[in-house]
């Protein structure tokens, strides 16, 4: 790799800022996924075993400026001491007086995780002087956060500059190779699975997308979305009308009819654990419902294409499969890119957990710990938080 990695610097006493990507799943008070947290372990047990004093900045969520307290990373400080066998101390905010004495205070070997960075608007807006705040409380800049890299924001991006450049983790830099080797020249029949809920981040992937496979599947509210703008009746399910547009422009220029979308549904009037799923054979639904999974038709064309393909992508859920009556599209559909013998990657953080949930990481080639980021990187994006990061001399 031309990047420089945390093998290059002394740590030694050094106050070392690690942004990695902590944006992990919770559910009552607790993390519910912790392989965003396991895949960080080495780079921070490097630098704790190195003598380094470790300050760790993460996001969690959108709280768009506001501290939301149900978006603290409190139990993601509880997880990570568990997982290293050591405290880390958990730190108020992640800028201020308060929080630069407790960094004071950190000896060789320490650690403390910084509250939520997008608690301040100046995060996400990549402010000057929310950067320099942040920049009082370290000497090097550790970039780990491979699932933030599609983002210019203040603690991957900003900090970067002022503290003259940042080096790579070990979980960044296996990103960048196994992304780049998978990539590059990809095999074909190069097949595509999107879904899931973060529809605004892919949407605008997918005009590029299709210059790059062969199909592309769709399921969760990303299939709502293209079903809507393609004048199909979508019931109460959630779309985002600002997005249909974009939807309409991908379908328009989908010549080759590539994208391919849910043919029938299991659906139900409302998002509930004890929610009974009801099928529907057919495309369109009646007003009273939402659609929640893909149907058995969808399932079996999906596996079908699936079958001949030698590469595939795959980045989000095709229905709510946190709930078992809405898992059975996304079970079947991840069951069958386990076992296939093409090239297999996949990203994003609700994917991470559906297939931890199946038990089938160990059948997949490569699993990314990013979801927007891996999707621009596999569109050949230039991702500003692997830019921001110091090249070899
Ligand atoms: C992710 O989960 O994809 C990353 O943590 C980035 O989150 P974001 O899409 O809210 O910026």
């Amino acid at each position: 790799m031309k990047k420089k990695t945390v093998k290059d610097v002394a740590l030694k006493g050094k106050r070392v800022l690690l942004r990695a990507d902590l944006n992990v799943p919770l559910s009552d008070g607790g993390v519910e996924d912790d392989t965003r947290i396991r895949e960080s372990l080495p780079t921070i047990k490097y630098i704790l075993d190195e003598g380094g004093r470790l300050i760790i900045m993460s996001h969690l969520g959108r709280p768009k400026g506001e501290v939301k307290p149900e978006l603290s990373l409190a139990p993601v400080a509880e997880r990570l001491g568990e997982l290293l066998g050591q405290e880390v101390v958990m730190a108020p905010d992640c800028v201020g007086a308060e929080v630069k004495a407790l960094v004071d205070q950190l000896t060789d070997g320490q650690a403390i995780l910084l509250e939520n960075t997008r608690f301040h608007a100046g995060e996400s807006k990549n402010d000057p002087a929310f950067v320099a705040q942040l920049a009082e409380l370290g000497d090097i800049l550790v970039n780990d956060a491979f699932g933030t890299a599609h983002r210019a924001h203040a603690s991957n991006v900003g900090l970067a500059e002022v503290l003259g450049g940042s080096v790579a983790g070990f979980l960044m830099e296996k990103e960048i190779e196994y992304l780049t080797r998978a990539t590059e020249s990809p095999k074909h029949p190069y097949v595509i699975v999107l879904g899931g809920a973060k529809v605004s981040t892919k949407i605008g992937v997918v005009d590029n997308l299709l210059k790059l496979a062969d199909n592309i599947l769709m399921g969760g509210l990303m299939a709502n979305v293209y079903l809507s703008a393609a004048g199909h009746k979508v019931g109460k399910s959630k779309i985002e009308p600002d997005l249909l547009e974009s939807a309409r422009r991908g379908l328009s220029q989908d010549l080759d009819g590539k994208i391919k979308l849910p043919v029938d549904h299991i659906a139900a009037e409302e998002l509930s654990a004890d929610a009974k799923g009801e099928y529907f054979p057919q495309l369109d639904l009646p007003e009273e419902v939402m659609a929640l999974d893909i149907g058995p038709r969808t399932v079996e064309s999906y596996k079908s294409i699936l079958a001949d393909a030698q590469t595939i992508f795959w980045n989000g859920p095709l229905g709510v499969f946190e709930y078992e009556s809405f898992s059975g599209g996304t079970r079947a559909i991840a069951t069958a890119i386990a076992e296939s013998s093409a090239t297999t990657i996949a990203g994003g953080g609700e994917t991470v957990a559906a297939i931890n949930k199946f038990g089938l990481a160990r059948n997949f080639d490569h699993i990314s710990t990013g979801g927007g980021a891996s999707l621009e990187f596999l569109e050949g994006k230039e991702l500003p938080g692997i830019t921001s990061i110091s090249e070899k001399e």
